[in-house]
Order: C-alpha cells, then sequence, then structure tokens
C-alpha cells in the first residue's frame, strides 16, 4: 500500500514536471505545498506514517506580523516548525518551514486521529520573542479530511528589539530636531515645495527656475527627473550649494512597472494574484530606485464603478476588498522590509480620496456621496494601504463632503491622522492647491493656508505654498508650529529613506545595466500578462489555436502595433521596446503556420477624438488607403483562412488620466471592419486591447472568441501568442463589471437591493426597478473569466448552520473539479450576504477567494474560514460592527454563478 501511495505521488510529480515543461505552466504553491511538505515530511520524519482512512491533515495558514510599529509590519525571516511530541514526551519530528516574502505561511502535518501525539507550533525570529503553540484540533473538526487553521500571529519583539526601535526613532529625532532648530522660516516652507522637470510632462504647467529655487533652499522634491545622469546634478545643487544641504526626495510615476512595463494596473488586478501584484511593484521599485528615484506615485486605489472614467484603468476596479488586498500587496512590494536599502521606494497612496467616484464619470468632477457609503464602499483600500505602512498619501483633485480634498481637515486631520493614525507625510496632486481658487473656496493665499491647516505637508507644482505660506504668517492666518509639522514631516521621509547618510544612494551609474530591463524583468512582465488576460467568450472549439497547419488571418489596427501596448502611464517605458501580437505569434509558430496579415482599418477617424489623441502623444497615423479598400485587403486574405485573430480596442490615450469618454465601445471604423469579418463566416476571435470594461454585446453575439487583453506591457505579443496556442490556460477574472449598454452606468455587482427589485422572470411587471428597454443585468459580472477547460463546483459543504458569538467560526468546503481536457487555473470567490441588518446592505460582498490550478480531471476541495470579521459593517454611527441574524454564504466562478447556503449567526 506504501509503496502503491508513493508510486502515485511519483507520477503525479513527473507528469507535473512534464506539463510544466511542456506549457511553460507553474504549479501554484497550494498544489506544490501538497507533494512537497508530503515528501519533506518523509524525508524528515520516518516515523510519521503515510495516509490512512484515519490520517488528517492539518494546514495551518496566516501571517505573521509585528503590531509593535504601529503599522502592521510583516516578518518575513523566521523559522517555522511543527513539532510532534510522542505522549511518553519523545519528540518525534520537527518540520521547518519558512514564511513567504509577505510574512505568509500556509504549512501542514499528517496526523492520525485519534491521536498519539501532541502538535505543537514553534516560531524563532532574531529579535523576537519565541512563540510556542500548541495545534488543538477544534473536536467539530475531527472527522475532517483536511482540518484548516487560521492563525495570524502577532510576534512580541524581544527588549532588544524594542530598544533598537526606540534608538532609531530618536536619532531620526535629534537629527532632525537639530536640522530644524537651524532652519529659517523660509527654508522650512522651501522643504513643502514639489517640483516637476525633466523628462515627462504629467500636468497642465511644469515648474519653472528649478536650479535657481534649488540653490535658494526653495524646493524639497522633484519629480519626472530620473536616470543617475540626470538625478545627481540637482541633488548636488541641494548638497554643495543650499545653507543646510537638505537632500532633495525624487519622485516619478511608477504605476505599472518603469522600464519593464507590466500590464495597466486593472490588467495586474484581474490576474488576483497578490504574489505577482507584490512581484511587480518590488521590480518596479528596484528599477525606479536603480534609475535615481526614491518615491513612486503608487498605488493608486480609487474605487471606480463608472467605465467612462478613463482612470478606471488605473486602479484595481470596483470591489473594496479585493482593492484593500491589491493595495497592501503593491505597498509591501515598493516599499519591501526596510526604506533604507537602496532598491526599496517611499510609496504614495492616491488619489485620497474617493477620485473614482465623479460624477458622470468625467475626471477631475465633483464627488457627492454619503459617510456610510465612503465608509462601506470607498475609503477600505487606502487604509489598507496605510495599514501596510505607506510612508505617503496623495490628496484627490475631487471635492468630498462640499470641501476639495486638499483643504479637507475631516479627511486629511480626522479621520487620516487621528482614525487611521498615518504618521507620513501627505501631498497635494498636480496644482490641486491652486485649483482650489476655480473649486471657490477662496484666492491662492487663502487656499494655501487652508491646505496646510487642513494637514497638507507638501505642494505639487502650484507653489502656492512657496508664495504665499510666510506672508499668511507675518498676517497671523497660520501658525509657525504647522509649518514646522509639515516640514518634519518631510524630513522624516528623508530619514527615512537614508538620504541623511548618503544622498547619493540611488544614484548608482553602474546599477541601470544590471537592474533595469533585465530578462528576468521580461519574463516576469510576460507572466502578469498572461496572468492577467481574461477570456470573455469561448466557442469551445476554436481556442486554443493549433500550433501548425493553420492558416490564420491577422487583422486589425492593433494587430502590428507598438506604440500603444503599454498602456497610459508607462513611466519610463519605451513603447518601441514592446513586443506587438503578429511579432508574438511569429516567433512562436511562424515557421509552422501561414500567417496573413492586414491592417483592416483605423484606430479611430472621428477628426475630434483623432485630434486630442494626437495633440497628447497619440502618434496614430491615418492610413492612405479609404476603409473600404483597408477592409476589402482584410477580407481577401480571411476567405484564405481557417481562422481570424482581430487585434482591435482603444489607443492607449483613450483611456487614463482625462480621457473620459460616454460612448465605451469600439470606435466606429472598427465596427465596420468586425462586420465585414463576422460575414466571411469564419470564425473570429477577437483580441481586445483597452483599459476600460467596454460595451461589446454584439461582439458578443458574433465572435467565436474573445480574450480581454488589457494594454499588456512590454511583453504583450508574446504573452498574447502563449495564450492564443495553448501554452498558457487563461485565467483572469473581471474586476469591473462590463455593462450591456452605457446608460446602465453606474453598474457594479455589489449594489443595494431597492424596495421594488427587478425579477427578470416577471418582466412585464410594472413597477420595479428597471429599464424598458434592456435588463438589468450586466454582459459580463464582477469575477467573470472563462478559461480552455471547465470547472464543476459542487454544492457547498458547511460545518454549521448556527453559530454563536465571536469566536465562532463558519468552515465552508466546496469540491472543485477540472471537467475539461486541459490543465487550469479557477478563482474560487466567495461572497456574504446579509438579507436584514439594520442598514440596508449590498446584495453580496466579496469576502475571501482562492486561486487554485487543477489537472483536467483532478479535483480539489476548498475550505474559507469564516469569522464575524467577514460579518462587518458600518452602522448609521459609522461604528463597524455585526449584528445577528441570517446570512447568505455563496460560492461560485464569478459574482452571480454561485452556489448559496443560508446560516444563523447569533451574538
Ligand atoms: C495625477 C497624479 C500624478 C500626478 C503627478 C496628476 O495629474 O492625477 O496621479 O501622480 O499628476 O504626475
Amino acid at each position: 500500500m506504501n509503496r502503491l501511495l508513493f508510486f502515485i505521488f511519483s507520477f503525479q510529480l513527473f507528469i507535473t514536471q512534464i506539463y510544466t515543461e511542456q506549457c511553460e505552466l507553474t504549479l501554484n504553491d497550494e498544489t506544490q505545498l501538497t507533494f512537497n511538505t508530503f515528501l519533506q515530511a518523509k524525508k524528515f520524519c520516518s516515523s510519521i506514517s503515510l495516509p490512512t482512512k484515519n490520517t488528517r491533515r492539518i494546514i495551518l495558514t496566516g501571517r505573521l506580523v509585528d503590531y509593535t510599529t504601529r503599522c502592521k509590519r510583516s516578518i518575513t525571516d523566521a523559522n517555522i516548525e511543527i513539532i510532534h511530541i510522542q505522549s511518553d514526551l519523545r519528540s518525534v519530528c520537527h518540520e521547518l518551514h519558512h514564511p513567504d516574502s509577505r510574512g505568509s505561511y500556509t504549512l501542514s502535518t499528517f496526523v492520525t486521529i485519534p491521536s498519539t501525539e501532541r502538535l505543537f507550533l514553534r516560531i524563532t525570529s532574531p529579535g523576537y520573542e519565541t512563540v510556542l503553540k500548541e495545534i488543538i484540533i477544534p473536536s467539530s473538526e475531527k472527522r475532517q479530511k483536511n482540518i484548516i487553521l487560521k492563525w495570524q500571529i502577532a510576534l512580541t519583539p524581544s527588549q532588544e528589539q524594542i530598544e533598537t526601535y526606540q534608538q532609531q526613532q530618536g536619532r531620526m529625532d535629534s537629527t532632525i530636531d537639530d536640522l530644524m532648530s537651524k532652519m529659517t522660516l523660509e527654508e522650512k516652507i522651501g522643504q513643502l515645495n514639489l517640483v516637476t522637470v525633466g523628462f515627462d510632462v504629467t500636468g497642465p504647467i511644469v515648474s519653472e527656475n528649478v536650479d535657481e529655487n534649488i540653490r535658494l533652499g526653495r524646493i524639497g522634491g522633484v519629480f519626472n527627473t530620473f536616470t543617475p545622469k540626470a538625478v545627481r546634478p540637482l541633488q548636488e545643487l541641494a548638497m554643495n550649494h543650499t545653507r543646510l544641504r537638505i537632500p532633495l526626495i525624487f519622485g516619478y510615476d511608477v504605476i505599472h512597472g518603469h522600464r519593464t512595463i507590466f500590464p495597466i494596473s486593472l490588467g495586474m488586478s484581474t490576474t488576483w494574484d497578490m504574489a505577482s501584484i507584490e512581484t511587480s511593484a518590488r521590480i518596479a521599485a528596484q528599477e525606479a530606485t536603480a534609475d535615481g528615484l526614491n518615491w513612486v506615485f503608487s498605488p493608486m486605489v480609487d474605487i471606480a464603478r463608472d467605465a467612462r472614467w478613463g482612470r478606471i484603468s488605473e486602479g484595481a476596479g470596483e470591489d473594496p476588498w479585493l482593492g484593500s488586498q491589491i493595495a497592501a500587496a503593491m505597498i509591501r512590494g515598493y516599499q519591501g522590509s526596510d526604506l533604507t536599502q537602496s532598491n526599496t521606494a517611499m510609496a504614495c497612496v492616491k488619489h485620497f480620496a474617493l477620485y473614482g467616484g465623479a460624477e458622470a464619470g468625467r475626471d477631475y468632477n465633483t464627488v457627492d456621496m454619503s459617510r456610510i457609503t465612503m465608509y462601506q464602499y470607498f475609503l477600505a483600500p487606502y487604509r489598507a494601504a496605510i495599514d501596510a505602512g505607506a510612508g505617503s498619501v496623495m490628496t484627490s483633485f475631487n471635492e468630498v463632503d462640499s470641501v476639495p480634498a486638499s483643504a479637507n481637515r475631516w479627511l486629511l486631520q480626522d479621520l487620516l491622522r487621528e482614525q487611521w493614525k498615518f504618521n507620513g507625510f501627505v501631498v497635494t496632486d498636480y496644482t490641486s492647491i491652486n485649483e482650489m481658487v476655480d473649486h471657490g473656496i477662496g484666492d491662492l493665499q487663502e487656499v494655501s493656508a487652508r491646505a496646510l491647516d487642513a494637514g497638507v505637508d507638501m505642494d505639487m507644482v502650484g507653489e502656492g505654498f512657496l508664495k504665499t505660506l510666510n506672508k499668511s504668517f507675518s498676517e497671523g492666518k497660520i501658525k509657525e508650529q504647522i509649518i514646522n509639522q509639515a516640514c518634519r514631516r518631510i524630513l522624516e521621509a528623508k530619514y527615512k529613506l537614508g538620504l541623511f547618510d548618503d544622498p547619493y544612494r540611488y544614484c548608482d551609474d553602474s546599477r541601470p545595466d544590471t537592474d533595469i530591463f533585465t530578462n528576468e524583468n521580461r519574463l516576469a512582465a510576460r507572466d502578469f500578462a498572461r496572468r492577467s488576460f481574461v477570456l470573455l467568450k469561448t466557442d469551445r472549439k476554436t481556442l486554443p489555436l493549433a500550433r501548425s497547419n493553420l492558416n490564420i488571418a491577422l487583422i486589425g489596427p492593433l494587430a502590428d502595433d507598438h506604440r500603444n501596448l503599454i498602456g497610459s502611464w508607462s513611466a519610463a517605458g519605451d513603447w518601441r521596446q514592446s513586443v506587438s501580437v503578429r511579432e508574438g505569434i511569429n516567433k512562436l509558430v511562424g515557421s509552422q503556420t501561414q500567417i496573413l496579415y492586414a491592417k483592416g482599418s483605423n484606430l479611430v477617424e472621428d477628426e475630434y477624438m483623432l485630434k486630442q489623441l494626437n495633440a497628447h502623444g497619440g502618434e496614430i497615423e491615418l492610413d492612405p488607403r479609404t476603409p473600404e479598400q483597408m477592409i476589402a485587403e482584410a477580407v481577401e486574405i480571411s476567405t484564405r483562412s481557417d481562422v481570424i485573430v482581430a487585434v482591435i480596442g482603444e489607443s492607449q490615450g483613450m483611456t487614463g488620466e482625462a480621457a473620459s469618454r460616454v460612448d465605451i465601445g469600439l470606435p466606429e471604423c472598427q465596427k465596420l471592419l468586425l462586420k465585414a469579418l463576422f460575414d466571411t463566416g469564419k470564425p473570429v476571435v477577437i483580441v481586445l486591447m483597452n483599459g476600460r470594461p467596454m460595451t461589446l454585446k454584439w461582439e458578443q453575439e458574433h465572435a467565436a472568441a474573445i480574450l480581454e487583453t488589457w494594454f499588456a506591457g512590454t511583453e504583450a505579443g508574446n504573452a498574447i501568442a502563449e495564450v492564443l496556442f495553448g501554452l498558457y490556460n487563461p485565467a483572469g477574472k473581471l474586476t469591473t463589471t462590463f455593462p450591456q449598454h452605457v446608460g446602465q452606468i453606474p453598474l457594479y455587482y455589489n449594489h443595494k437591493n431597492t424596495g421594488r427589485p427587478f425579477n427578470a422572470s416577471q418582466f412585464t411587471d410594472k413597477y420595479k426597478s428597471r429599464y424598458l428597454d434592456i435588463p438589468n443585468e450586466p454582459l459580463y459580472p464582477f469575477g467573470y473569466g472563462l478559461s480552455y477547460t471547465t470547472f464543476n463546483f459542487s454544492s457547498i459543504n458547511v460545518d454549521k448552520t448556527e453559530l454563536r458569538g465571536d469566536s465562532d467560526r463558519l468552515t465552508v468546503r466546496v469540491l472543485i473539479r477540472n471537467t475539461g481536457a486541459y490543465s487550469g487555473e479557477e478563482v474560487i470567490q466567495l461572497y456574504i450576504s446579509d438579507p436584514a441588518a439594520s442598514v440596508t446592505r449590498a446584495v453580496r460582498e466579496l469576502k475571501n477567494f482562492k486561486k487554485i490550478y487543477l489537472r483536467s480531471q483532478q479535483s480539489e476541495e476548498i475550505s474559507f474560514v469564516i469569522t464575524t470579521e467577514d460579518l462587518k459593517f458600518y452602522n448609521t454611527n459609522l461604528d463597524y460592527i455585526w449584528e445577528e441574524g441570517d446570512f447568505i454564504i455563496h460560492v461560485g466562478p464569478d459574482s452571480v454563478n454561485t452556489q448559496s447556503i443560508r446560516v444563523k449567526w447569533l451574538k
């Protein structure tokens, strides 16, 4: 029996390896864990018995954290051991594990029930007290084959560690006290001024006399300048020509990669893969800091429910829970565990707050929402970023409760600093102090004083602080203590970045060659890209395409394009280095397959749109041929092919900042092309590139398959080829709802029920919340995404249906089976509804998910542990509480196709 089991495991491992080599699919952690833990246990613990009927697998999972620095800090350097001790107190074995780069651990061991041994968890980490905890299996769990215990473990620093913290804090305080005691008021105000100069223009005006102002000590930081070569002379001006030699901080919009460009942020979010998201930020920080920078204006964590808003492309979608996980992962990635390292950068969470709520999806427009909606649906990701230790926050352009964010004391003081305990610094967005004059709350002197008083520490570009604070001070309108406080926060940031020790630590001329645009970074970019793709439609026979003996018509204005692939906000990325779809396909299958290419149409022909796009680097050249001639060529090659791959969508400039649209469909000229392609009767695979949810109802009806690829970055073409030809099975899931029609917007999955909910089966009912012309449903819901394979979800199994109190736990189990012919990943999503509460609740809310990899015909039981934390919401007093009653738990592959079960949870 033992030999048989071992043979099965070895065989599975063997298959996995073959598959991995052939298809470059990597096993995900969970799957790997099963084998590795088993093999490891076998190797080190000879007395451990192989699984039998009474064997239970105990899976311990959670994070190691340190709360002493106020912000939760992950502990990554630790030994985690499971110790089995026989009843005669003889230790039978140790199994050693380590947390990952996020402090997360998952480890498992086998025990026999009833057990003759006791299990302990021991954690040792340098600088912390050792933790020894007995692992007691709850009796309700004993019958389960897999017993999951979720433990977040807080380690207590040793006395020595506490002293080190205190010393560090003390050293910082005394350095800054000493420095500030020498600073004049003008020099202090100078620190609050951030200017733009250099390679990029990201706003309506640019700073002037920068060199001169640095020399005069009137500048605290610079952005849009990078490369050690360009940064060093500016830093030298500050270090060699100012009285107090205070170093400058150097920032930039590093949003989805720095030089190696990853998918746009919306695309990264559709990976539902926190490890990839964190790694993408890590690589971006590595490249940015090698390029002279130490401060990144990211993550952008604004929740957005309106696809017309161009900046929906920059965020993580519509869900506050998922957005929070992503925000924290990005902060960990950028800042690492030590900001003084020369390869970590300070993050800047933006745009605080509610920027995504712009009315009518028009950028910079007014935002108006109730406090409870803010707390319940919009604020969580900012908070998560702050809890993860974000060093800075950027204000938003919009107003919050009728006061612009940059002068909103409630927002920046009461909420951010008092409730959330933020201790970094606040910078405005680009000229947003000056823009408060247009908002209508005062002249420049007035709005600058209000911004400082509200809690802004640094003024981006507008120079309102520089020009008016001194005057306001002498007129008694602001106190010196507030200027001191803002100045101190900027100096602290510089201190934390290690700039007082070495102002040139990010100006190492040798690093660009070794750290930037490396092969590894490009491979990572390719992997993130293919993980971000969402298969919106498949007829299950056209894709994946055969790698040989196939005639392909590759058509579309984006099929051979480079300019648009890196998307908007692509930092220092060079689009010329990106791989087009045509190049990617040719490289992969060009020798075995016939690929005929035609552009088919222009990207856009509408003159109003074209002029605007080209005025800001769109570089869209109109083809000299008529639309009819281009379409005729595309149709001609299609008739000679087996399948059409149409690469179409938006140009990169059609989303991003100041890029709102009212029509979120494909541009008309591309629709004409598509119609002609559909008319050929050949199967059409649409490869979409875009930065927002689009209206695709007609396309959905006629295409054989639709692959959403966003703007996938430097490696877009290679990644798209790998997915089209089945080297990677797409597994992305939407993080924004795709409407059927633009008139449905705002449309989001976590909406309220209303008092007259519409029931589609009684669609002639008049007095219901609905439209007369189309159903309420979206085209593709939140969480949606298909695969080349199929997954079957068993019905939900819960360990109890009645629970009581805060310490109770609900375990939800579902068996997932890969019922198709391909290996693939599935995202198992858990939603909770609270059908009766003191305030109205969303119809359902995402509370957890797991992404698993299953080979064809393989099954895996997935469990989620629900605690009362998952039931909490804000009541009318804005207390974060849970109320007893019924709850409905939903599990499924998206937010609509779920299985549900009702439980009762009492106080
Ligand atoms: C944007 C910010 C950006 C800043 C600096 C502003 O226009 O709203 O997201 O960080 O410019 O480039």
